[in-house]
């Protein structure tokens, strides 16, 4: 677990957003003051994106504007999150160090005119990037007003040029130590790819037919570890200023994910992330949480921030689908209620032009005087009522769940090398589709990387993970034999670290804990389902995948149905169940869909007594989560249905001031936040409408 110098604690929650006051004339900074503070607003992040203005020539500084925002949202009690401004570089720094721009996988250099436009490991970049950071924190490092650093934005240019060949061999070196054991692990005898020098290793960049998977892998690995330098060279050059300021950088979820955030993690005064969401409907509220818990698992388990919600509409394939206030603060309490200190938005202020023109702000187009700027008073005046919810408890998490779900960086980037059996498996849709079973059946979930310590879990899943290091078998072995379950999705564990594939019968590294050896891959076509036969039950559906399993020690819990497009895998075993020491490791051979995998989730928290939020049932489309804080726990109950409820249970919410002992009614789309002493005694019932 990520081991940082301190907790970040606020005395309240925080609420505001990116703030780019330098696309505005100064009267339209004293006014947005007035307004954010109407808003409630509380934290305002700047200088994302100010380098060109902050130095508009190289070396020239230029900072009364920057002082004077800064005064300004001070004098109204406004905090600044201060950003460093290095994920994008001013156009003369394209002229002065042509060789610090990124080069693509086809060898083309780019040029400014966007953002994100820097190759990570030149070292004019790196300079330059620690210089700003230099003398903003000389300059603001110890200002009342700071309330965190925000080191660059978003980090994940991959770079394919001559600066990161050179980098990456440095990092292979390190890695492989010697070229016979990076020609072993890359399995260079194929091709004729062996290397006979360092020199000869390149990104990899594009070439005539399918590339090296495991150059390609290695590459992702380097990519974050060498952006990781380049924040801790910012944040050493903050701390060496003498700024004490909280240290995080942005991450994104749910595509852009070029870190391996748990190693990222440990380097952060405090995880922040900036959570987009992808869908509408139900399925945005799942992915709310899902972003919620993985950036809470990421820190710990400590308070962490969301830096960035789109405020008034959610970008989906091919508009951008509005956003109802409701929606706006039901979402904002997931993140809340899974520990974010706050509910930051990208942006204070719609931009008048530019790329950004239409994603919309605080302050949409259509000015203050708009439902949605009403929406977002309202929350204000929510985030305001819940403060006590933010100082976090002495001891302990902040979330406590009997569920953890495995997640790791590089088993998506693994699931993304060429060439694998099927071009359906997905990583990320695997790891969602879980963590949405669980949250619709109303448990909680953390997130593990592997190896991690299992021993507080009573289920960990396992939703497929390709390539597995002996460190995380021996803690799900460990996890198992002291008593704990495990369950383990298909395309996990069939390869080692440097994805060779481990001989002798799949899953691999996890044939003894599974009790199970795979001898045939059968991956389905799209549109295909096999069935899997319960004794006594529905059979279960299952898309993507199916394999020829033969049990070595488990008990066969369901079988494949001639009914669905098993082939000659009919009657064979689809479903395992292995008594391991005191524990038990399931396994499933498909891709469960929706309806199934949320059965059999259900029935594996039932075998091994892990507990929901509530005891008793939650009407559908009602989530329900437990914050703990000094000051007691907390109860959230979003209501994402169309129908009223009434929550019954020895709290008070502190949205209303309303007590529930005799049942508070929450309406259709809204919200309720309760103080409680713990999950004993809370009902939720479902009204007509
Ligand atoms: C974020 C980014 C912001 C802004 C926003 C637009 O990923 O950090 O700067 O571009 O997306 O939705």
């Amino acid at each position: 677990m990520p081991s940082r110098a301190r907790r970040f604690s606020t005395s309240r929650l925080l609420f505001g957003g990116d703030y780019n006051p330098e696309q505005w004339p100064p009267e339209v900074w004293v006014r947005d003051v007035e307004l954010m503070r109407r808003a409630g607003v509380n934290a305002a992040t700047i200088g994302v994106f100010s380098w060109a203005e902050l130095e508009p020539q190289e070396g020239e500084y230029e900072f009364d504007w920057m002082d004077r925002v800064f005064e300004t949202l001070h004098a109204g009690g406004i905090g600044v999150v201060l950003a460093t401004p290095t994920a994008s570089p001013p156009p003369w720094f394209t002229r002065a160090h042509p060789d610090a721009m990124p080069v693509g996988p086809d060898g083309v250099r780019l040029s400014h005119g966007s953002r994100d436009t820097y190759a990570v490991s030149a070292p004019a970049y790196r300079s330059a990037a620690r210089a700003i950071a230099q003398r903003l924190a000389e300059r603001y490092g110890n200002h009342p007003a700071l309330l965190a650093w925000h080191v660059h934005n978003e980090y994940g240019t991959l770079d394919f040029g001559e600066h990161a060949a050179a980098a990456f061999r440095r990092w292979l070196q390190r890695r492989h130590g010697t070229l016979e054991e990076l020609n072993r692990a890359w399995y260079t005898a194929f091709w004729s790819q062996r290397y006979s020098s360092w020199e000869d290793v390149l990104p990899p960049r594009a070439t005539q037919y399918i590339p090296n998977p495991t150059h390609a892998l290695d590459f992702r690995r380097f990519s974050s570890d060498e952006m990781l330098d380049a924040l801790r060279e910012q944040r050493d050059v903050i701390r060496a200023a003498g700024s004490t300021a909280p240290v995080t950088t942005n991450f994104m979820l749910p595509t852009w994910n070029h870190l391996e955030q748990w190693s990222w993690s440990a380097e952060l005064d405090v995880v922040s992330v900036d959570h987009y969401l992808d869908t509408v409907g139900p399925d945005g509220e799942a992915h709310a949480a899902y972003g919620a818990d993985l950036t809470r698992s990421f820190g710990g388990g400590e308070p962490w921030l969301l830096m960035e919600q789109s405020s008034t509409s959610s970008t989906v394939p091919g508009r951008r689908a509005h956003k109802s206030p409701e929606r706006v603060l039901r979402n904002s309490l997931s993140y809340v209620a899974r520990g974010s200190q706050g509910a930051l938005f990208f942006q204070w202020r719609a931009p008048a032009a530019g790329a950004e023109a239409w994603h919309g702000g605080i302050v949409p187009h259509a000015g203050e005087d708009s439902r949605s700027f009403r929406g977002f008073e309202r929350l204000g005046a929510a985030l305001a009522s819940l403060a006590e919810v933010a100082e976090p408890p002495a001891r302990g998490p902040l979330v406590e769940a009997d569920v953890a779900i495995v997640w790791h960086a590089e088993g998506w980037w693994a699931t993304e090398t060429a060439q694998l059996p099927s071009d359906r498996l997905d990583y990320s849709a695997a790891v969602r589709g879980a963590h949405r079973a669980l949250w619709q059946t109303g448990f909680a979930v953390d997130f593990v990387a592997p190896g991690a310590d299992l021993s507080r879990y009573r289920l960990v899943l396992v939703p497929s993970l390709f390539a597995v290091d002996e460190a995380a078998v021996r803690g799900f072995e460990e996890h198992v034999r002291s008593g704990g379950h495990l369950a383990v999705w298909p395309f996990t564990g069939y390869a080692d670290e440097h994805l060779h594939v481990v001989p002798g019968g799949y899953p691999g590294r996890l044939r003894d804990l599974l009790g199970v050896r795979v001898e045939e891959l059968h991956p389905l076509a799209d549109g295909e389902r096999v069935l899997l036969s319960l004794d006594g039950g529905e059979p279960l559906s299952g898309r993507v995948w199916s394999e020829l399993v033969s049990p070595e020690g488990a008990e066969v819990v369901a079988t494949y149905s001639p009914a669905g497009a098993a082939g000659d895998l009919a009657g064979e075993a689809a479903a395992t169940r292995h008594r391991v020491g005191a524990g038990t490791a399931h396994y499933v051979s498909t891709f469960l869909e929706e309806e199934s995998l949320r059965r059999w989730t259900t029935s594996l928290c039932e075998q091994a007594g892990a507990r929901p939020v509530l005891d008793g049932a939650v009407p559908e489309r009602v989530e329900v989560v437990r914050r703990r804080s000094a000051n007691g726990e907390h109860l959230f109950v979003l209501n994402h249905s169309e129908l009223p409820v009434r929550v019954t249970g020895p709290g008070t919410d502190l949205l209303t001031s309303v007590s529930a002992e005799r049942g508070l009614r929450v309406e259709a789309s809204g919200a309720a936040v309760l103080r409680t002493a713990g999950r004993e005694g809370w009902s939720v019932q479902a009204l007509p409408a």
